[in-house]
């Protein structure tokens, strides 16, 4: 019967089903995929190619027909009473307009239009999310057994596992669910959790996750379900199994909708379209979100809506015809290692890097991917010359997940981090109890002085446009900048030398944020021009900024835009600020012991001094000065300097009492030991102090310190001045677009003058800005009687407190 099928055909189809099966058995049972996924659905492609042209090699056991592999030992069987099926995918195709590239989509969009004889039938859109999928049995509104999907007819029992996930029910909420019901969906991993995961496993050299979804798989499957406890995991409701002693509405949606009243998760991002063009709509929408979304989605599925649609449509072969999985372009990708090298970061962390053969992940080219530390290399044992997959996701940098031994070549060497700093040579040393080597050359080092620039442009910080990490390594390496003061002494003739130098130099040509100088364009001396008059302009513009971005784009080692903002408002003043000592910054609210010293230790460099100054000098202002805030004086007086000393014997209550009758460090000297015993103090601890006090050494500091602190209070204004800023006490919300002002300076602004800015709306807030496209915050303020304004109204209340007192 059978006339001959081609040879070659027969053992291709056979090598790509021995393929297939073991990735099956690999991802299914093991957990530990061996191939990409791209890969994986090259070859499902291939063999169904195959078996479509010659129907004779098609088997009843083909991988194209059957789902999974079977469970595994270890976990009780358990039948599904209804099988978990699986989807058909559609992939992009190459082609131009929508009907070519989402060509697979469009068919199954048209045979179900045609079977039904309906025109745009209303689909349910979700997104295919990246985790293991599992079914759920409630009897009588209680959980009674979790199991995965296994092959999709026999799953394992995995239900102690399942009642550690806080995401799944445990009773049911709400009422009128049915006696019997099964309710199936994605067990998942959130990226933060994975990220966290990773980092905890890093640090203490133990095996990482390779990505989310293993992740999640990974921990369903432990034997001990205190293990699977402490890793989070997440789920998503998207299916129902067997129902009885009850109904369901009469469509999908309806359904999940009934599902999150019952208690179940459901993604925020489910939701209906209708016909193709609403399909593909929603594929772009998500598409666009993807890298934003908190956890790892690989597609979107369309489901038609209604079930007696689907019930005419039916299956082929355990997939649905009415629904589809499109897919998304792959996160993972497979990729050669062609170097590892050492960055260097702005704490002069030393982060080894593989640089990789150009490959496109999920719609970007990777050149690059972070290998985290030392140890990490060692533990996936990286070698250059090594095939690896590469994972990007969301915004986290792309990391090489693991290495492809089998493909390893031969004569390659295990890597090991270098004694000295590739930038500046000097030693690498690594803390103990720290995974990251550290660079010792600090400030000599260029990459961590290019660091430092980078950072003080910044957008949160001087807001320095278009001078980007290309321009900053130019500006370093041929000498014309050293410190952030520097920048302001570049002139346009600086700019087009280093361009000239640059151009001349082996290395890439210079270029622009988007803008392109390269040399064909230097050819038109107007645009090479044009854009270091641009520069130039933009650094000139930095100057009159806030005394919090400052602050924070000086780099001092723990201050983030939040200390900045306290250090600014509490203390008024960059003069002031810059000669505080540690025991007076750690009376502020959330700054403790390290960070007062680090700011202090920063101000106490006289290099560091005189950048300061430097940077005032070329005519840096603040436009948010003021004076040191009222509520120091209730904070501040002897005892926080006599605390911070660590005298021996003399404890808080001492130094309080002290405080009171000798308000002034010299009062306290002149006073002598036997006046503070008469104040109260024990003789054994006026003994300690009056030891400690006479040393020279100790005596500086202090004098020091208190000379700074009546300083400060003495800058504090009487209270007939006016108390607090203008606009203290009061809470703003900003929503929508501002036209003329971006949000953050608008935030900025209104903080400058003492006002809250809050993300949300409440009955505290006094006003809600609205902008353009303003969306519920402002529906919100309406609710709430809040008052709203516009913009025109904003740029009033600035206007009118802004360089005023
Ligand atoms: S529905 C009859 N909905 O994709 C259809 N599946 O290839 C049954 N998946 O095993 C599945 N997100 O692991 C459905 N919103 C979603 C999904 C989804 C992810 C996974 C699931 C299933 C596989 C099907």
């Amino acid at each position: 019967m059978s006339q001959s099928i081609a040879p070659e055909a027969q053992a291709r189809a056979a090598a790509l089903r021995e393929k297939i099966e073991r990735a099956n058995y690999r991802y299914h049972v093991l957990d530990d995929p061996e191939i990409t996924d791209v890969e994986y659905d090259q070859a499902v492609r291939e063999l169904e190619a195959l078996e479509d042209a010659h129907p004779e090699l098609a088997t009843s056991d083909s991988p194209t027909r059957r789902v999974g592999a079977r469970a595994q030992g270890g976990f009780a069987e358990v039948r599904h009473a209804i099988p978990m099926l699986s989807l058909n995918n559609a992939f992009e195709q190459d082609g131009e307009g929508d009907r070519e590239r989402f060509r697979e989509v469009a068919e199954f969009e048209r045979r179900i239009e045609q079977t039904l004889g309906r025109r745009q039938p209303v689909f349910s859109v979700e997104p295919k999310l990246d985790g293991l999928a599992i079914s759920l049995r409630y009897e009588s509104g209680v959980f009674v057994q979790g199991a995965t999907r296994g092959d999709g007819e026999t799953g394992e029992d995995v239900t102690a596992n399942l009642r550690t996930v806080r995401a799944i029910p445990l009773r049911l909420r709400g009422e009128g669910w049915p006696r019997v019901l099964e309710v199936r969906g994605e067990v998942i991993m959130l990226r933060k959790d994975f990220e966290a995961f990773n980092a905890r496993a890093r640090a203490a050299g133990e095996k990482t996750l390779a990505n989310p979804r293993n992740g999640a798989a990974g921990s369903l499957r432990q034997l001990d379900p205190a293990i699977t406890a402490k890793r989070k995991l997440s789920f998503f409701a998207y299916a129902v199994g067997e129902v009885q002693g009850g109904e369901l509405p009469s469509t999908h949606s309806q359904t999940l909708a009934t599902l999150r009243d019952w208690g179940f998760p459901v993604s925020p991002e489910v939701s209906t379209a209708q016909g193709l063009d609403g399909l593909l709509a929603y594929y772009r929408r998500i598409g666009a979100k993807r890298d934003a979304l908190p956890y790892d989605i690989d597609g979107v599925v369309y489901k038609l809506d209604d079930y007696e649609g689907q019930r005419e449509m039916g299956f082929v072969s355990r997939a649905p015809r009415w629904a589809i999985a499109h897919k998304f372009p792959a996160q993972e990708q497979t990729t050669v290692v062609e170097a590892i090298e050492i960055q260097i970061g702005r704490t002069g962390a030393a982060t080894p890097v593989a640089r990789l053969k150009p490959v496109q992940v999920a719609g970007v080219t990777v050149t690059n991917a972070t290998l985290h530390n030392a140890d990490q290399v060692a533990r996936l044992d990286v070698r250059v010359g090594d095939t690896v997959i590469v994972r990007r996701a969301g915004d986290v940098i792309p990391e090489v997940v693991r290495v492809m031994p089998e493909l390893r070549p031969e004569h390659t060497h295990a890597w090991h981090m270098p004694t000295h700093c590739p930038v500046c040579g000097s030693a690498l040393l690594r803390e103990e109890g720290e995974a990251a080597w550290r660079c010792s050359g600090g400030l000599i080092c260029a990459a961590q002085r290019k660091e430092a620039l980078i950072h003080f442009a910044a957008r949160r910080a001087m807001d320095i446009d278009g001078l980007g990490e290309r321009f900053v390594d130019a500006l370093v390496d041929f000498g014309y900048v050293h410190t952030p003061a520097d920048l302001y002494r570049l002139t346009l003739n600086d700019f087009l030398e280093m361009k000239r130098r640059a151009d001349a130099a082996p290395q890439a040509p210079l270029e622009g944020d988007g803008e392109s100088i390269t040399p064909e364009s230097t050819k038109q001396g107007k645009v090479a021009t044009k854009w270091a008059e641009n520069l130039i302009e933009a650094i000139e513009a930095s100057k009159r900024t806030t005394l919090p971005r400052f602050l924070f784009g000086l780099g001092i080692m723990h201050i983030g835009e939040s200390t900045a903002k306290t250090l600014a408002a509490w203390l008024g003043s960059l003069a002031m600020i810059r000669r505080m000592p540690a025991p007076v910054l750690r009376v502020l609210p959330d700054i403790g012991n390290e960070v007062a010293a680090s700011i202090a230790g920063f101000f106490a460099q006289p290099g560091n001094q005189k950048v300061v100054d430097a940077l005032l000098a070329s005519g840096v202002v603040f436009a948010d000065e003021t004076h040191p805030s009222p509520k120091l004086r209730q904070l501040l007086d002897l005892s926080v300097l006599l605390d911070m000393a660590g005298v021996n014997k003399l404890g808080p209550k001492s130094t309080k009492l002290l405080a009171e009758h000798f308000p002034t460090l010299d009062r306290l000297l002149a006073a002598g030991s036997a006046h503070w015993i008469t104040a109260g103090l024990s003789s054994a601890a006026a003994t300690s102090l009056g030891a400690y006090l006479s040393h020279e050494k100790h005596l500086r500091p202090l004098r020091a310190a208190d000379e700074a602190m009546r300083e400060l209070l003495a800058a504090i204004p009487e209270r007939s001045a006016a108390t607090g800023a203008a606009l203290d006490g009061q809470t703003f919300v900003l929503t929508g677009t501002l036209a003329s002002l971006s949000r953050d300076e608008a935030r900025d602004r209104l903080e400058a003058l003492g006002a809250k800015v809050a993300g949300s709306v409440s009955k505290k807030t006094s006003v809600v800005v609205a902008g353009e496209a303003a969306g519920s915050k402002l529906d919100k303020a309406r609710e709430l009687g809040v008052d709203v304004w516009d913009e025109a109204q904003l740029l009033a209340l600035l206007a009118q407190h802004e360089g005023g007192a």
